[in-house]
C-alpha cells in the first residue's frame, strides 16, 4: 500500500526495497501465518472467487510457515510475470505506482503479533501476500493491477490521487464480484480479514452497490471499521476493460475534490443490490 509523507528508513534501497530476510523469522511467526492462513482457507470456499482459490493452487500457498518472496516470485513470475519485494511498510505513492507498473508487488515483511490478531494499522506480511498476492496469479488481474500503477503516475500529473486511490480502495481492497454462484469476495482487506469475510457478504448493515466509475471515484471511504458500502463488479474482465479502455484525465477533471459522498449514502443512480441497514455502523457510533 502506498501513503504520503513518509521517510526511507535507512536499511531500505532507493526504490525503498529491503531484503526479506527469511532466516529471521521466529517459530512463533511461522505459527502466526499457520494460524491465520488456515483460518481464512477454511472460511473462503463459497464465499471467495474462485480466481483467488485457483491463485492459492498455482503459487502453492500454504499452511507451512511464512512464505519465501524468491519462491513465490519464481511461481508467480511463471504465472503472470509478476514479483513480490519485500518493504519496511507503507511506502510513498510514486514508489507504490512504479512498483505494479513493473509488474512488482511490494509487501511487508514482517507479521502480526498475538495482539494484533484481528486489527493492525499497517499492513502485515499476511494481508500483503495471503490477501493480494493469490489473484496476481490471474492474468486479468494481473493485467489491471499493472495499469493501476501506470495510472497512478497519470494521476500524480492531474493531482487525483485521492479519486484513483478509491478505486484501489473499492476494487483491490473491498471488492465483490457477482459470479454465475452468487455474490463472492475479492478485495485483499476483506479476504485477509476473518470477520470482514463474513460481514462484507453476509451482514445486513452495508449497502452492496453495482460497480461504476464516475461515483466511486467521489466516495469516501472507512480505514478504522468495516466498510459502509461494498462495489459489485461482473467480472474481472469488465473491470479491466472498462478502467483500462476509459481515460479517466477528463473524468478527474470532472469530478470536484469538493464534492463527495458519504460511505454510506446511495444515490438515485445506484444499481443497488442491498440497501444497508447500516446497523452496525450506527450502533458503533451509538456506542462511542
Ligand atoms: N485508464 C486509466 C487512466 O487513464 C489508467 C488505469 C487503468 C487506472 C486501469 C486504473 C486501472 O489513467
Ligand atoms: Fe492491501
Amino acid at each position: 500500500m502506498a501513503s504520503e509523507e513518509l521517510v526511507r528508513p535507512v536499511e531500505a534501497a532507493e526504490d525503498w526495497t529491503i531484503p526479506q530476510a527469511w532466516d529471521r523469522y521466529t517459530a512463533a511467526e511461522h505459527a502466526m501465518w499457520d494460524h491465520l492462513f488456515d483460518r481464512q482457507a477454511k472460511m473462503l470456499p463459497g464465499r471467495v472467487a474462485d480466481e483467488f482459490l485457483d491463485g492459492l493452487d498455482i503459487l502453492r500457498l500454504s499452511k507451512a510457515g511464512i512464505p519465501h518472496f524468491d519462491e513465490l516470485s519464481d511461481r508467480l513470475m511463471r504465472a503472470t510475470g509478476w514479483q513480490v519485494v519485500a518493504v519496511p511498510g507503507l511506502v510513498p505513492n510514486d514508489v507504490f505506482f512504479e512498483h505494479l507498473a513493473n509488474r512488482r508487488f511490494v509487501s511487508g515483511n514482517f507479521i502480526r503479533t498475538p495482539e494484533q490478531l484481528d486489527y493492525l494499522q499497517e499492513p502485515d506480511i499476511f494481508h500483503d501476500v495471503f490477501g493480494h498476492v493469490p489473484l496476481l496469479a490471474n492474468p486479468v488481474f494481473a493485467d489491471y493491477m499493472q495499469a493501476y500503477g501506470e495510472g497512478g503516475r497519470r494521476a500524480l500529473g492531474c493531482n487525483a490521487i485521492d479519486k484513483l486511490a478509491r478505486l484501489y480502495w473499492y476494487t483491490v481492497e473491498f471488492g465483490l464480484l457477482r459470479s454465475a454462484e452468487g455474490l463472492r469476495i475479492y478485495g485483499a482487506g476483506i479476504v485477509s480479514s476473518y470477520a470482514e469475510s463474513v460481514f462484507a457478504l453476509d451482514d445486513p448493515s452495508p449497502n452492496r452497490i453495482g460497480f461504476d466509475l464516475h461515483r466511486l471515484m467521489q466516495t469516501r471511504y472507512r480505514i478504522d471499521d468495516f466498510q459502509q458500502s461494498y462495489f459489485v463488479i461482473d467480472s474481472f474482465e469488465d473491470l479491466l476493460d472498462q478502467t483500462l479502455n476509459t481515460d479517466f484525465a477528463p473524468l478527474y477533471a470532472e469530478l470536484e475534490d469538493s464534492v463527495t459522498v458519504a460511505p454510506d449514502a446511495l444515490l438515485a443512480d445506484d444499481v443497488v443490490l442491498t440497501r444497508g441497514t447500516q446497523a452496525y455502523a450506527l450502533s458503533k457510533a451509538a456506542a462511542a
